[in-house]
């Protein structure tokens, strides 16, 4: 991988920056769509590079349950296998393993957990996690870490941080065996719930190993705590991170909170949720969200957003149409979904543009008070 911060923002900590992976450029800051299962829901990997994304994310626990990893490897990766040219992240699935699996067991050896299809019981290992993102073929591979919910308190959060140190010994040893380190990067992931001591001792041991990692991830939150302490850690993390690696926080995707992590040195981040919104019918803009089933919708024959470059915008389909079709249309469905990709990696790319000629703060202002102002 090759990072390079080509600007920083003078009063905030807010950087833009450029990543050359195998795949490709990705510039920074930006925001990864999920696509889970191989497949971002319901758009196609054309319409996707057609937003002028160019970094998108897999997770490990679902492509090894389905389709496994004998397609993956006989497909030749994920890149092959979802027709996608571009950067590929996947996560390590030891996240997904501990809120989609409630049998889900952890020991120092790995994740212990009964396979929802057949029931066998299966062991997640770090080397088990690397393996299989080998196998995907991702640019961007996570360690597997033991996360528990932000809401956890008492000794297991401690145990968490600890052991996620531990995984990522054993996952930066398998990786370097493996042979492929030049072309996939292998990202640690702090931990420590909400405790500021419990963060600066992983953040310390995770930057020891800062030659044998490509970037850090800021994982464990977003999981119902209160802002001003997730904020609080964000700043934490990133303030101490090396400045020479990409910074990725975990599982964030309102537009607010995008630029309040960008604002604090954040680069790259990820979520379900604008994907997931626009399955209920819900599109952001720059005015807060737009819940397209409300009936006030039913006789505006405006787009979405006018200034949107998205094609369902472009293509002019109104409101209208998409509050009468949001019920029972899934192509409603797949026209906010583009919609929606469209606005976070404007967001983004505008925060992006407006580091890289010294007026982000303006726009910080301006989106706030657009996005939080009565205009929509
Ligand atoms: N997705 C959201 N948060 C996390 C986290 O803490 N760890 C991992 N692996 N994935 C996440
Ligand atoms: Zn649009």
């Amino acid at each position: 991988m090759q990072f390079e911060v080509l600007a920083t923002c003078h009063t905030t900590r807010a950087r833009a920056s450029r990543m050359t992976l195998s795949h490709g450029v990705t510039s920074l800051p930006t925001f990864m769509p999920v696509a889970t299962q191989a497949a971002i829901k319901g758009v196609t990997p054309q319409q996707v590079e057609g937003l002028g994304i160019t970094l998108i994310l897999n997770n490990t626990y679902h492509l090894n349950l389905r389709p496994g990893i004998g397609v993956l490897r006989e497909a030749g990766g994920a890149h092959r296998l979802q027709g996608w040219n571009h950067n590929l992240l996947t996560d390590s699935g030891g996240f997904q393993l501990v809120s989609l699996n409630k049998f889900t067991t952890i020991t120092e050896q790995g994740a212990f957990f009964a396979s929802p299809f057949t029931g066998e019981p299966t062991m997640l290992t770090p080397e088990e996690s690397i393996s299989i993102q080998h196998a995907i073929g991702a640019d961007i591979i996570m360690q597997l870490d033991d996360v528990v919910s932000s809401l956890t308190v008492g000794p297991r959060v401690a145990e968490a941080m600890q052991r996620s140190i531990r995984w990522l010994d054993r996952c930066i040893e398998f990786h370097e065996k493996s042979g492929k380190r030049d072309t996939q990067n292998l990202f640690a992931i702090v931990q420590g719930g909400l405790d500021p001591v419990l963060r600066d001792e992983c953040l310390n041991e995770m930057i020891k190993r800062h030659d044998k990692v490509a970037g850090y991830a800021i994982g464990g939150l977003s999981g119902g705590e209160e802002k001003d302490i997730f904020w609080r850690i964000i700043r934490q993390c990133a303030e101490k991170l090396p400045a020479d690696k990409p910074r990725y926080s975990m599982g964030i995707g309102f537009a607010e909170d995008l630029l309040v992590c960008v604002a604090l040195g954040v680069d790259m981040a990820d979520c379900v949720f604008p994907t997931r919104t626009a399955r209920f019918g819900v599109a952001l803009t720059f005015n807060g969200p737009l819940n397209l089933k409300l009936g006030k919708h039913a006789k505006d024959f405006n787009p979405i957003d006018s200034t949107c470059p998205c094609p369902t915008c472009k293509d002019g389909v109104s409101r209208a149409t998409l509050h009468h079709t949001a019920t029972h249309e899934t192509a409603a469905a797949h026209a906010i979904t583009l919609h929606n990709l469209a606005f976070q990696a404007r967001v983004m790319g505008q925060a992006r543009d407006s580091i890289m000629d010294g007026t982000f703060p303006a726009y910080l202002r301006r989106f706030f008070a657009d996005y939080f102002g009565d205009a929509g």
